[in-house]
């Protein structure tokens, strides 16, 4: 009885490091695709996972579902616990999403769009846009109105936002796209530093596969909406005699096709 109790209380602690459960998760858009075909994976707390796939693999519609935009066909998802239709609101106190494409309050400048959604979370705001403006590091030009930024700046400014609140998880939709190669350095370092230090889980997609091995403890290959492939990059690397992950994409994708 004691032994029994005792592999209950291990099981449910394994259950609590898991900030992540898909499981069977199908999304069909109107037009009928099933853009997600019965997806089923897990993202243990503080690991950094990425999602890598083709065009239209449908790494954001997965990346929107755990982001609560859009809600699943069928299947569940649950973060930290809570299930993403059911526990929508306590789900956005614990994530940070950053879109793949997306427009931020063009009329603002950076810093008042900075400090408009840090009043959206508890905390000292003031600090939290500080944070924001030095992530984002934009200089003066944090002051400009977001409609003068360039598309790199626009997206820095949303990187900030994302990683400003130290979140449970955050998802970010290919995050160093379209940066220049210090920034996009230094936001792989950010991410980093935001789960060693504050404990956070992030999942991430990515078409940079050098970035993804070089942040990702494990990735899953995405294509037509199944996963084809998990793992660390270097099991990846070693199961499919590889030099690195763009050999694995490589291989894998033409098995799926
Ligand atoms: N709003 C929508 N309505 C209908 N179909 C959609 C919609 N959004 C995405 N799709 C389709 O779903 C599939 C998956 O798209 P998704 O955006 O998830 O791919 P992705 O892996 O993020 O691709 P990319 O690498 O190009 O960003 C594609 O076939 C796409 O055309
Ligand atoms: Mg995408």
């Amino acid at each position: 009885m004691i032994t029994q109790s005792i592999r209950f209380v291990e099981r449910v602690s394994k259950m609590s490091t898991c900030a992540v459960a898909i499981n069977d998760l199908v999304k069909a858009y109107s037009t009928g695709l099933k853009a997600i075909d019965g997806v089923t994976l897990t993202v243990n707390e503080g690991e950094i996972f990425g999602l890598i796939g083709p065009n239209g693999a449908g790494k954001t519609t997965t990346l929107r579902i755990l982001g609560t935009l859009l809600k699943p066909t069928s299947g569940t998802v649950s973060i930290l616990g809570h299930d993403v239709v059911e526990g929508q609101m306590a789900v956005r106190g614990l994530i940070s999403y950053l879109p793949e494409d997306a427009g931020a309050y063009e009329n603002l400048s950076g810093r008042e769009y900075l400090a408009f959604m840090a009043g959206f979370y508890e905390g000292d705001a003031k600090k939290t846009v500080d944070i924001g403006v030095r992530i984002a590091d934009l200089k003066e030009r944090i002051d400009s109105r977001i409609k003068e930024y360039s598309k790199g700046m626009k997206r820095r400014l949303l990187i900030a936002r994302a990683l400003m609140t130290a979140p449970k998880l955050a998802i970010l939709d290919e995050p160093t796209a379209g940066l220049d190669v210090m920034h996009a350095l230094y936001v792989r370092e950010r991410v980093k530093g935001l789960i060693k230090e504050r404990g956070t889980t992030a999942v991430l997609s990515s078409h940079n596969l050098l970035e993804v091995e070089f942040m990702c403890d494990r990735v899953a290959l995405i294509d037509h909406g199944r996963i084809h492939e998990t793992g660390t990059p270097s099991e990846l690397k070693e199961k499919y005699g590889a030099k690195n992950l763009e050999e694995v994409f490589m291989e894998v994708v033409k098995h799926a096709a």
